[in-house]
């Protein structure tokens, strides 16, 4: 990659090439080694002291939220922050699109969660037609896309598998919520970038993923099954990805007549995982990862959740341009 290549919106994964997922991994993977000194985050914090960033979080979350407030800060940028469009002057019948704008005129780079499908490029949109176009970074945006928590997962995948020819080659299976879960959508489609990569997509008949996906994995020649059998698939795979039934997008509490029970793992499962097979979840999880299998090593989320921080450093010094500052070793 061209270090002059970087990224200026992130909207949908389908915007990252193999290239550039290299290179983040990469970078995050030196930006941690900051993290070991007194020095080298003082470092980090000196590189975006003159910028602003803005995290308008309009839907609920926990770790995207603290971990791209924790990211600013890492590089000593301030944030300010709306988690409740109610507290806004949204309340008095102002536009989403002049919101934003709004927020353009105060910070360098604006991060949004929203329950809306679609909103972060249209907002991006809009920016780019105004005198003060800033980045949009799209931290959720409904049942859609998900774009920086595919960056994580891919950075997770790659250390997991580091000694064993990385990515390229592996068996993921994506288990739960696939028709509405954006995570999946979007490590789905990064995933295509890999060489000769094996979806198998696991779910109740209610839950199978969008036509929409299954005709882009097709197009890009991704081998993918869809299968409700979960045990079944657990035959031979390198990484098991659990998600949580997203019921916040029911019409009328139709979750509720769909039984979860056979799509859940639980520690008895293990037996039928292989012995170096990762256990990963975007998290927060319910009932469909069984606790019990926090302590075994190949459980990866609680270490996926903290990748996040630094994969969104990585990325943030990208979008912003300080990324040649953090020089990469020799490889
Ligand atoms: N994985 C994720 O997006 O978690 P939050 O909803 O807590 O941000």
């Amino acid at each position: 990659m061209h270090l002059d290549d970087r990224p200026f919106h992130v909207l949908e994964s389908s915007q990252f090439d193999r290239p550039f997922l290299d290179y983040i991994c990469l970078l995050t993977d030196t930006i941690r080694r900051f993290d070991k000194s007194k020095e080298g985050l003082m470092y980090l914090r000196g590189l975006l002291a003159h910028k602003r960033a803005m995290l308008y979080f309009t839907q609920p979350s926990t770790r995207t939220f603290l971990s791209f407030q924790s990211a600013c800060h890492i590089l000593g940028m301030p944030t300010s922050e709306i988690r409740d469009s109610s507290t806004s002057s949204e309340r008095k019948g102002e536009s989403i699109e002049d919101s934003l704008q709004t927020f353009s005129s105060y910070v360098d780079i604006i991060i949004m969660r929203t329950q809306v499908p679609g909103l972060c490029n249209q907002i991006a949109n809009h920016l780019d037609n105004t005198d003060r176009p800033v980045p949009i970074i799209n931290a959720g945006s409904g049942p859609d896309e998900h774009p920086t928590q595919a960056l994580l997962d891919i950075y997770t995948l790659n250390r997991s598998f580091i000694r064993r020819g990385g990515i390229p080659g592996k068996t993921i299976t994506l288990v739960g919520d696939l028709k509405r879960g954006r995570t999946v959508r979007s490590l789905s489609l990064l995933l295509a970038n890999y060489e000769d990569i094996k979806i198998r997509f696991v779910s109740p008949k209610e839950y199978r993923i969008e036509d929409d996906l299954r005709l882009q994995l097709t197009k890009k020649g991704v081998q993918f099954e869809e299968t409700s059998d979960f045990i079944g698939a657990l035959d031979g795979t390198d990484a098991v990805y659990m998600t949580r039934v997203q019921d916040e997008y029911d019409a009328n509490n139709e979750s509720a007549a769909i039984n979860i029970d056979n799509y859940s793992l639980k520690y008895e499962d293990l037996c039928h995982l292989k012995k170096e097979a990762v256990i990963m979840h975007p998290l927060p999880r319910r009932t469909e990862l069984d606790t019990r299998i926090d302590k075994d090593p190949r459980a990866k989320y609680w270490r996926q959740e903290r990748n996040g921080m630094w994969t969104r450093v990585a990325l943030l010094t990208m979008i912003l341009g300080v990324h040649r500052n953090i020089v990469l070793p020799d490889l």
